[in-house]
């Protein structure tokens, strides 16, 4: 019997997370293949001379981002699509740049803020002061963590960046140059086992942030090729096996502006109308069966 389990994270409960699992599950038993979903509580812990519980699954779909969860199933022996290790790179914006950098893959201007340790630490002026100088306004500025566009923010002037700072000092963040030729637009491509295999352009009118779950709009598209061979790359570069990569509209051509490696099939099946987890199903059933 073919069987795999698919790892959610523990306090996932909104509905398009809730997708994720549900949609791969039905994809794959379609495809002959047993799933359990289960979540991340089990793995988490390590006891001498113990086997994880889901050494008898051949494969991991990995749906978290729990880096422990995923590190201990991979430690007993498991394939996890993606690895752990491409996940935790990917969650955090920063070591996503980091990644990329010097490979060729254009990334905007960006700057990690320094790490802070102590909340009573005053705003370093000096240090905002050139962050502007370098970056011009108006400035992004992301949480690290963030996702959905929630910890993206735009400082309009060195007033708004000290604002912002405040709120994030304490969180690990980043400062980036606004492309402000792509405001309230963005590609959003999917690649799956290193192959573009759907992509939309989502546009928003009243933000400069074009995710669907802030109001931005899908349509579907078919990249071009310079589109698709630089997501093929960052896919690559860093060892996902799926992914969605979110390109910005820069004055000389595509810029990335992050790597999703638990990218929501969802909003992207509903406006190309693509089977994206069936598909990601499929890739994963070769990898491990070879069929
Ligand atoms: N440097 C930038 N210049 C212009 N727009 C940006 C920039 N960075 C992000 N955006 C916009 O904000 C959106 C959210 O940013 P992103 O880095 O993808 O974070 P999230 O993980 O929250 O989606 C992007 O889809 C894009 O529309
Ligand atoms: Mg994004």
């Amino acid at each position: 019997m073919k069987q795999g389990v698919i790892l959610i994270n523990a306090y996932t409960n909104g509905e398009s997370e809730l997708n994720q699992p549900k949609r791969l599950k039905e994809e794959f038993e379609a495809r002959g293949v047993r799933i359990e979903v289960n979540r991340n509580f089990f793995t988490a812990g390590v006891r001498e001379n113990e086997e994880a519980g889901f050494m008898s699954a051949d494969f991991c779909g990995n749906l978290d981002k729990d880096k422990y969860a995923g590190e201990l199933l991979e430690k007993a022996g498991l394939r996890l699509f993606n690895s752990p290790r491409a996940v935790a790179v990917c969650d955090d914006k920063m070591t996503t740049c980091i990644a990329l950098a010097g490979s060729g893959i254009p990334v905007p201007e960006t700057y990690a803020a320094p790490l802070c340790y102590s909340e009573s630490a005053p705003a370093n002026a000096e240090f905002l002061r050139a962050v502007g100088e370098r970056l011009g306004y108006p400035l992004v500025v992301k949480e690290s963590y963030g996702s959905l566009g929630k910890g993206v923010y735009k400082a309009d002037d060195f007033e708004s960046l000290c604002e912002v700072e405040k709120k994030l000092q304490m969180k690990p963040h980043l400062f980036q140059k606004f492309v402000s030729s792509s405001a309230g637009r963005d590609l959003r491509v999917i690649v799956i086992g290193g192959v573009v295999f759907a992509a939309m352009r989502r546009t928003s009118a009243g933000d400069f942030r074009s995710n669907l779950e802030l109001g931005g709009r899908g349509e579907p598209l078919s990249p071009d090729a310079r589109a698709a061979a630089l997501c093929e790359s960052v896919a690559r570069r860093l060892g996902l096996d799926y992914c969605g990569v979110d390109l910005l509209f820069a004055e000389d051509g595509y810029t990335v502006c992050e790597v999703n490696s638990n990218a929501f099939f969802g909003g992207m099946e509903r406006i190309t109308g693509k089977n994206v987890a069936g598909a990601y199903a499929e890739y994963i059933i070769r990898e491990v069966y070879g069929v």
